[in-house]
């Protein structure tokens, strides 16, 4: 299973609290574990203990929420080396962040601010993934954020801006069918055009979350399952994207293990009726 790519399988993330459950009894349906890369690059304890040991039986994927590719300085090189050692250590079928800025001149927002969508920022964006990939030594993919805020300097849709950068930078993308399902409603855009025009190609990875209606807007808590719309685009994502493999990403209030582990469950079943269908 080691140099498995996860290709067509379901996966959820590592969470501690699991812990327990996955290394007393690590037989499961979910086939493959996405890491929180911050949660694993300065610990030589137990977390990465436990990695290790999981990445002996299942695909791991790592996951990175501080990259900030689409900060005007870019990746920064400390964290580059020691996303770089991990890898070494975890060897991850893909390594991921997000297509936002998180932070400038060196103090962080801890957000995942979107971008405007124009050339200049492709531009910007292109170089510092190609920074980070020539420092890592291989080819990553960025993940689409759920946003709360546009630019009025936006000259593109913000699928059009995902592909231009992934083509630009020779990058993959990791399609999170929940960030755009939270997008399309805050800013009124068409989820499935948006579903419909990435190119499939480009896709290396889906995530599927869920959010908290607060009224006037969705927030992108991944603090429950994914709700029916978002599984309904899933099924209309994965006829197209079949070869990649699905994450259920479940970060606050994380549930018991069998919860999580029926929500990878049902999103296989789903993959295999969508894809039973005739075209
Ligand atoms: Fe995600």
């Amino acid at each position: 299973m080691r140099d498995a790519d996860g290709r067509g399988l379901v996966g959820v993330g590592l969470r501690s609290a699991h812990f327990p459950r996955l290394l007393g009894c690590p037989r499961t349906p979910v086939r493959w574990f996405e890491a929180l890369s911050e949660n694993y690059m300065d610990s030589e304890g137990r977390p990465l203990e436990v990695l290790l040991k999981i990445r002996e039986d299942y695909p791991v994927a790592l996951h990175g929420v501080s990259l900030s590719v689409g900060g005007v300085e870019g990746p920064r090189p400390g964290y580059l080396a020691r996303l770089k050692r991990l890898a070494e250590r975890a060897e991850p079928f893909l390594i991921t962040d997000h297509l936002c800025f998180t932070g400038a001149h060196a103090s962080n927002l801890h957000d995942l601010l979107p971008l405007p969508y124009t050339e200049e920022a492709v531009r910007v964006v292109a170089a510092n993934v190609g920074r980070a990939q020539d420092a890592l030594g291989r080819t990553i993919a960025l993940e689409n954020v759920s946003s709360y805020l546009t630019y009025p300097e936006s000259e593109m849709a913000e699928w059009e801006f995902l592909t231009a950068v992934a083509r630009r930078a020779g990058c993959k993308i990791l399609l999170d069918v929940n960030n755009i399902y939270v997008s399309a409603k805050n800013h009124d855009f068409s989820a499935e055009i948006y579903i419909d025009a990435v190119p499939a190609k480009l896709v290396a990875q889906i995530h599927l979350g869920g959010y908290s209606d607060m009224g006037t807007f969705l927030f992108d808590t991944h603090s429950r399952a994914p709700t029916q719309p978002v599984w309904d685009l899933y099924r209309r994502a994965i006829r197209r994207l079949s070869g990649a493999p699905v994450l259920i990403e479940w970060d606050e209030d994380v549930p018991p293990w069998e919860t999580l582990e029926a929500q990878a469950v049902k999103a296989a079943a789903l993959r295999e009726e969508a894809l039973a269908q005739p075209a």
